[in-house]
């Protein structure tokens, strides 16, 4: 592979000029040790980065039941499916941003918002510790949805994208079950047949 090798050789400058069209990806010689901080915790991420990302995609389309029968939202201007993509975009990145080395699941000092259901976050960094792949899996499958999300973006189809927004939602949910509330108490009734 013509990338591999250009890395290989740390020629990056040379690389850069036969690559032609990939020239504009950023090009790391191995050399190179980068430098980054991991000043914002996984709860951080969630808050700051993920959450806010996922409800510009699942807000983009909406479909309402209402007296004069179904009405929906859906992206119209440009600007309003830049918005979306947005979105799908930090959704991809935010999901890359929870694979980085060293970075902690809340601040220090911080604990479980509901001590039963949820577990400390000193609970969760061993879990993660125990299980990597299950993370990464995990990671992995919310930034295949989102990115899915982008590609209906881009081909401006907003019943896909409404469909997206589901596989985004489970993402989020078997991730949440597995390594933040495995052990939630459920209301009764709740998840059993005909339940919610
Ligand atoms: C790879 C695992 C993983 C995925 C995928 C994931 N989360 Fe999380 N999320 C967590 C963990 C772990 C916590 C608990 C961190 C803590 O507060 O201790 C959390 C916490 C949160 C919080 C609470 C933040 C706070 O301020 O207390 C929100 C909101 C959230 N996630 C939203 C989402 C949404 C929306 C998605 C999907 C678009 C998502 N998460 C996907 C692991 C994940």
């Amino acid at each position: 592979m013509r990338t591999s090798i250009c890395l290989s050789t740390g020629a990056a400058l040379g690389c850069a000029l036969l690559l032609g069209h990939t020239a504009s990806r950023a090009q790391v010689p191995q050399s190179f040790a980068p430098r980054y901080v991991t000043a914002a915790s996984v709860r951080d991420v969630m808050a700051a980065i993920i959450d806010p990302a996922a409800d510009e995609v699942w807000e983009a389309v909406s479909f309402t039941d209402g007296v004069d029968g179904t009405t929906s939202t859906a992206p119209r201007t440009d600007e309003d499916w830049k918005r979306v993509r947005r979105g799908a975009l930090a959704l991809i990145e935010g999901a890359n941003l929870l694979l980085m080395p060293g970075r902690r699941v809340a601040q220090p000092g911080e604990g479980s918002a509901a001590p039963g259901d949820e577990l400390h976050p000193d609970e969760i960094a061993v879990l993660i510790r125990k299980d990597p792949r299950a993370w990464s899996n995990m990671t992995d499958a919310l930034r295949r949805a989102a990115d899915e999300a982008l590609r209906a973006i881009d081909a401006r189809d907003s019943d896909r994208l409404f469909d997206v927004g589901e596989r985004i939602e489970i993402a989020c949910e078997s991730c949440h079950t597995r390594f933040w509330y495995p052990n939630q108490r459920l209301p009764p009734g709740y998840g059993a047949p005909g339940g919610q």
